[in-house]
């Protein structure tokens, strides 16, 4: 057993710290300090994060600058920018920052080769879109729908940065095809034709079962329509570009990336090709120095004033000192609709681990359940639970000041709505206002105790001015740097996903049960190893089948 990563004297002050919190609330916070809600709120130019509706106070940052010497934080944020091999499970460096970073202004001491590929990983990128987009202008059937087929990192930032950032009018759609439920290729597959449609592969690993069986029944919808070989046309956007050669894409058409930049971190890479074809290289290169800008604000800025370091704080103590088992986080944009997928695979899949950086096990709770959706609906569903349910769920609202529409009413309304939301938590209802507030209503004794709110439910406000790529850059990056910064805490390597594995070889065993060879003996062995449940749900799929 390795050494716990939380000393018993910040774990005490911690403890007594979660203690009062529980029986003081955040409310009296803002009394007892007038000064709460300037010194808790963060103007980072591109966005305004407001911490001060959260338990956030002076003690608590001031633990948690001790835990982050006892965890040598500063020297672990050195090794990550110098490209030391943090993954270290993988034997891999993370430098996914310096494909946003060109000036490799805040990027320690990269070595140069390294510098070399993230430089010409870029030029390929932009000249495989300006070649594209020539050959869109010249094409004689305009292409009218793009598939991105692609899943998990190979498509939850592509798809965010596309919706976030595509005029409204747009012209060409992107279909994103994950899923190997061909329920959803079928019904995109309806909407296109194959003279207007270009098709985009893009694993990291060009490996991945569900994008290579995606592109086998799209090349076989092309060739029902007469093209002879369609993959020669489709592009391909991998780590492993001779594995998507072998697949049978021209090389011409195939952009690589460095292996240093993870899957669910390469948005800024070329994996983010079909949205760039539509929202313009110019504004994917914003998009990228968003994210630069915040990188230093990272690098730079001493912990107790670094947005990144006390998100990532908060998170931590609200698992580990205050029972909290999720967070949720809701934009109140339209656009930011798939925000929530993108940041459950960010966080979930990079900090939901049991083992610790050696292989021993954990002595902390690792990421919180991440969930949430787009206001105002999710105030007609899940709120009742985030207001009056006996858990207690941090929430994250986002919020944009200004529209890209000229419809204000609707605007005003939408903002109105994540404001009130987020001071019904933090204030709740009582008794007294209840009789007030219903005096002339005859209510009765259950129903005025229905509608107490506790209030004192911890929330934090993302502020941002318009969503321009710059913004969605820096938002996105800062939620990166909160992950790695929880990973640091937590001691945890933030950058593998081997949970994800086991499943993937059981389904390799399950598939031929399904099938008429079930009977063979290897596959008869196979079965043997699966416990009685699934043998019998096997069984029952196999009756049912036509
Ligand atoms: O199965 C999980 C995972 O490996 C993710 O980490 C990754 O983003 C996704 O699958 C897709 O992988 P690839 O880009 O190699 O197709």
């Amino acid at each position: 057993m390795s050494t716990p990563s939380i000393s018993p004297a910040i774990k005490d002050a911690l403890s007594a710290l979660a203690d009062q919190d529980l029986k003081s609330g955040i409310k009296r916070k803002f009394t007892a300090d007038s000064s709460r809600v300037d010194k808790f709120s963060h103007d980072l130019g591109e966005f305004y994060l407001d911490l001060s509706k959260t338990h956030i106070s002076d003690e608590l940052v001031s633990s948690y600058l001790g835990f982050a010497k006892e965890v040598n934080f500063e020297q672990k944020r050195h090794e990550f920018l110098a490209g030391a091999r943090i993954n270290n499970s993988e034997d891999r460096s993370v430098l996914h920052a310096l494909l946003r970073d060109s000036s490799n202004q805040g990027i320690a001491m990269v070595e140069p080769d390294t510098l070399e590929q993230a430089a010409s990983s870029k030029a390929q990128f932009i000249d495989q879109y300006h070649a594209i987009q020539s050959k869109l202008d010249t094409r004689d059937v305009p292409v009218a729908d793009i598939i991105h087929v692609g899943i998990g990192g190979s498509s939850l930032g592509t798809q965010l940065v596309f919706e976030a950032l595509k005029q409204l009018n747009s012209l060409i759609k992107v279909h994103f095809i994950g899923n190997i439920d061909a329920h959803q290729l079928v019904d995109v597959l309806n909407q296109c034709r194959p003279e207007s449609t270009l098709v985009i592969g893009v694993s990291k690993t060009f490996s991945t079962a569900e994008t290579l069986q995606n592109l086998d029944s799209i090349a076989t919808w092309f060739r029902r329509s007469g093209v002879s070989e369609p993959l020669s046309q489709f592009y391909g956007v991998t780590a492993a570009p001779s594995k998507a050669m072998d697949y049978g894409i021209a090389s011409d058409n195939v952009v690589s990336f460095p292996n240093w930049v993870g899957g669910r971190y390469s948005v800024w890479s070329s994996v983010s090709l079909s949205a760039a074809l539509v929202i313009g290289i110019e504004r994917f290169n914003e998009l990228l120095d968003g994210a630069a800008e915040l990188d230093k604000h990272f690098y730079q800025q001493p912990l107790e004033s670094n947005v990144c370091f006390l998100s990532a704080m908060l998170d931590h103590y609200y698992g580990n000192f205050l029972d909290v088992k999720s967070r949720a986080i809701f934009a109140y944009d339209f656009r930011l609709r798939s925000l929530v997928d993108y940041l459950q695979q960010l966080e979930t899949e990079s900090n939901g681990k049991d083992r610790q950086r050696d292989g021993t096990q954990v002595d902390q709770q690792t990421s919180p359940v991440v969930w949430g959706g787009v206001g105002t609906d999710v105030q007609h569903s899940v709120f009742q639970m985030l207001h009056q349910g006996t858990a207690l769920i941090p929430s994250e609202f986002i919020l944009v000041a200004n529209a890209d529409h000229q419809m204000d009413d609707h605007h005003q309304e939408l903002l109105a709505n994540g404001l009130a939301q987020t001071a019904a938590l933090l204030a709740g209802q009582d008794l007294e206002t209840i009789e007030r507030l219903y005096k002339s209503e005859n209510l009765s004794d259950a129903t005025k105790h229905a509608k107490i709110f506790s209030g004192d439910r911890p929330s934090s406000t993302i502020l941002l001015d318009k969503l321009t790529p710059k913004a969605l850059g820096a938002l996105l990056a800062f939620y990166e740097h909160r992950t790695f910064c929880f990973g640091v805490l937590t001691n945890i390597n933030s950058y593998d996903q081997m949970g994800v594995e086991l499943g993937k070889r059981l389904a390799k065993q399950v598939k031929p049960l399904l099938s008429e060879e079930a009977n063979s003996d290897e596959t008869q062995k196979s079965a043997e190893e699966f416990d009685p449940s699934t043998l019998s749900l096997l069984a029952k799929i196999k009756n049912s089948l036509d």
